[in-house]
């Protein structure tokens, strides 16, 4: 029998995942189906309770439902739980396990796809949201010679280090605090490039050769990656790899095979 996933948001008509996962399901012979399910704000639960009385298999969550997700979930892997947002959700017997693919979606398409490691790197994490949080973990399991996380609210980051500091060195403030320090890796997990905006970063941060990547995407390039190639910056990478290298991790939780993930985000950036 065809087992069956989804993705559910709100708003969810502009998701890839759809496309995404139909691509792996082609790919690795899987025989699934994939669809998109709008959830009203008030009803994430009853909308997921339908979802799996109907015999559905798992769920990737998007925003605005990866905190409800969270503690929806009625078990969670290490990665959740620090994340406290979970974006998959796989069904089994009365098990409901939350997960978090994106920080291991994020790491793997700079390490492997850019082929930029980590590794005794100094990286700068701006933002200290939802999607921030998501990523330290994976990102601390690099081992980077140290993390910065800069936010403009900067009790926000602060926090952030007090949890993250037993998995590596990490350090938090404001952007002022970046005045005279450079990096290899810098990475916007803010919201801000979905205003046209980007965080007050003073000049002289992008290290020689390093990355710029901006966790979100679109048609044209961000506000931050912009700013990044106008100071000589070289690398730059938008979130696509990243939303693809997530799914594929999710893909792997529900049906315990890595799709190739090359062809597909290739596609997706035509
Ligand atoms: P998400 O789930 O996308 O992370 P969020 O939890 O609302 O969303 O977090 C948004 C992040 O983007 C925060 O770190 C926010 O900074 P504050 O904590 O100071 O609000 C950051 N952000 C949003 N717009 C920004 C801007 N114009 N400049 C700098 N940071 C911005």
């Amino acid at each position: 029998m065809t087992d069956c996933y989804a993705v559910v948001g709100n708003p969810i008509n502009h998701s890839k995942s759809p496309q995404i996962h139909k691509a792996f399901a082609c790919q690795t012979g899987q025989d699934i189906c994939y669809e998109a399910l709008l959830a009203p704000l008030d009803h994430f639960e009853s909308t997921v309770n339908a979802f799996r009385q109907k015999g559905g298999k798992g769920l990737n969550v998007t925003v605005p439902f990866k905190l409800e997700a969270y503690q929806f979930s009625t078990n969670l892997t290490e990665r959740a739980d620090l994340a406290q947002a979970v974006n998959t959700l796989k069904f089994e017997d009365d098990i409901i396990l939350g997960d978090n693919t994106d920080g291991a979606g994020l790491v793997r398409d700079i390490a492997i796809n850019l082929k930029i490691p980590i590794t005794g790197k100094r990286v700068l994490l701006m933002g200290a949201g939802g999607a921030a949080r998501g990523v330290i973990l994976p990102l601390l399991q690099h081992q980077p010679v140290e993390l910065v996380i800069a936010n403009r609210t900067p009790q926000k980051a602060l926090a952030l280090q007090t949890q993250f500091s037993v998995y590596g060195q990490v350090t938090a403030g404001e952007y002022t605090c970046l005045a005279g320090e450079c990096f290899d890796v810098v990475i916007n997990a803010t919201s801000a490039s979905l205003d046209n905006d980007l965080p007050d970063l003073p000049v002289g941060i992008f290290a020689n050769n390093a990355l710029a990547y901006d966790m979100m995407y679109s048609s044209e390039p961000t506000c931050f990656l912009k700013y990044a190639a106008q100071h000589g910056v070289r690398y730059l990478a938008d979130g696509i790899g990243m939303l693809v290298e997530q799914a594929a991790e999710s893909f792997n939780l529900w049906r315990g095979i890595r799709p190739e993930t090359k062809a597909v985000i290739a596609d997706l950036k035509r």
